[in-house]
């Protein structure tokens, strides 16, 4: 049975992945710093699950993916590292670029820079963002992505040139996935989708950015993951592929879908546009169902509504602020 490391683990996408990897008979080491961008304990009930779920297939090993030392034990023996350890979040990569950089790219360098094994498979978790302010929609992989928008969008940018390299250097498979905004439980908190839910259960305004027209592809998070475990078992060369929900959805649609779920309704507080944001993001798919097989499988209207179930269960049981 193949080992597989998930970086970032303990964190939204990584917990889903590694849930789905050990409810499948597998093994899964997590490498996670367990960083405070949003609250740890968040990450500790996942780690908690994991480990219920996984017992002896499950292993954590608490550190920073700018340690060699702590990377090199975290990839000793593994089959497949599934990277998604980053600072994540485009408004946030603007007040600290210097950060970004050095957890997203020199993270990615120093852990790639571990694996010795030249069979070890390598998956990228990348994001849209790469796309900036491209209006060629649907987006598609052939698009030039040279100029991104934000210090996230330059980070994640940076982190698919590095696989390559890598690649190029050592011959070892490397998929690099975009991913266009995940959502479902356990979402980051600061995320549109969960900090909306948040607003609106409380009675609280919600910053609501630009005329409310741009419009981004929703990913259900477990459409993601099959994604990733598809990406997971590619054997050849390099590549990079879109997952994403490849349908459009307004801010003003996302946040009517959210009061109607949640009962309650939506108090606005209207602010301008934000630098680093973009007005769509849109993925064309294709090539993920051609070579990855992927379908996705979950339209928005089904996972508000899962979304808006978890979370509400979550609220009332105290384990969410
Ligand atoms: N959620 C999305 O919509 C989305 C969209 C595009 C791309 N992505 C990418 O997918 C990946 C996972 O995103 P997520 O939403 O699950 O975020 P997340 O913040 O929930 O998970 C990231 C995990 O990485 C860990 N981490 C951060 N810095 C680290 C470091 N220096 N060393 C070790 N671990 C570290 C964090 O503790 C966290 O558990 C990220 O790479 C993100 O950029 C996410």
């Amino acid at each position: 049975m193949t080992l597989a490391l998930i970086t970032g683990g303990a964190g939204f996408i990584g917990s889903h992945l590694a849930h789905k990897l050990l409810a499948e008979g597998g093994r899964v080491r997590v490498l996670d710093s367990l960083d405070p961008f949003y609250d740890p304990a968040l990450k500790r009930r996942n780690l908690k699950d994991l480990a219920e779920l996984g017992r002896d297939r499950f292993e954590f090993v608490e550190g920073d993916i700018r340690d060699a030392k702590a990377c090199k034990r975290a990839v000793a023996g593994v089959g497949v590292v599934v990277h998604l350890a980053a600072l994540a979040g485009v408004r946030p990569s603007l007040q600290d670029p210097v950060r970004y950089m050095d957890v997203n790219v020199v993270g990615t360098q120093t852990l790639l820079q571990q694996i010795e094994d030249p069979e070890t498979r390598f998956v990228f978790g990348g994001s849209s963002s790469v796309y900036g302010g491209n209006k060629d929609v649907p987006f598609s992989e052939q698009q030039a992505v040279d100029r991104p928008v934000s210090p996230y969008a330059a980070s994640k940018k940076a982190g698919e040139v590095l696989c390559y390299t890598w690649h190029h250097l050592h011959g070892n498979p490397v998929t690099c996935l975009r991913f266009f905004t995940v959502y479902g439980p356990k979402q980051r908190p600061e995320m549109a989708i969960h900090k909306f839910a948040r607003a609106i259960t409380d009675g609280d305004s919600i910053p609501f950015f630009g005329d409310g027209s741009s419009r981004r592809d929703y990913t259900y998070v477990d459409d993601i993951v099959a994604g990733v475990r598809a990406a997971m078992e590619r054997q050849d060369s390099y590549a990079i592929f879109n997952l994403g929900g490849a349908a459009t959805t307004s801010l003003s649609d996302l946040v009517a879908q959210l009061a109607a779920a949640l009962g309650k309704p939506a108090i606005l507080k209207k602010l301008p546009d934000q630098p680093g944001d973009v007005l769509i993001t849109y993925a064309d798919v294709s090539l993920a169902e051609r070579e990855l097989g992927y379908c996705c499988t979950t339209p928005l209207a089904d996972g508000v509504k899962k979304f808006c179930a978890w979370y509400v269960k979550e609220k009332s049981a105290g384990r969410l602020p």
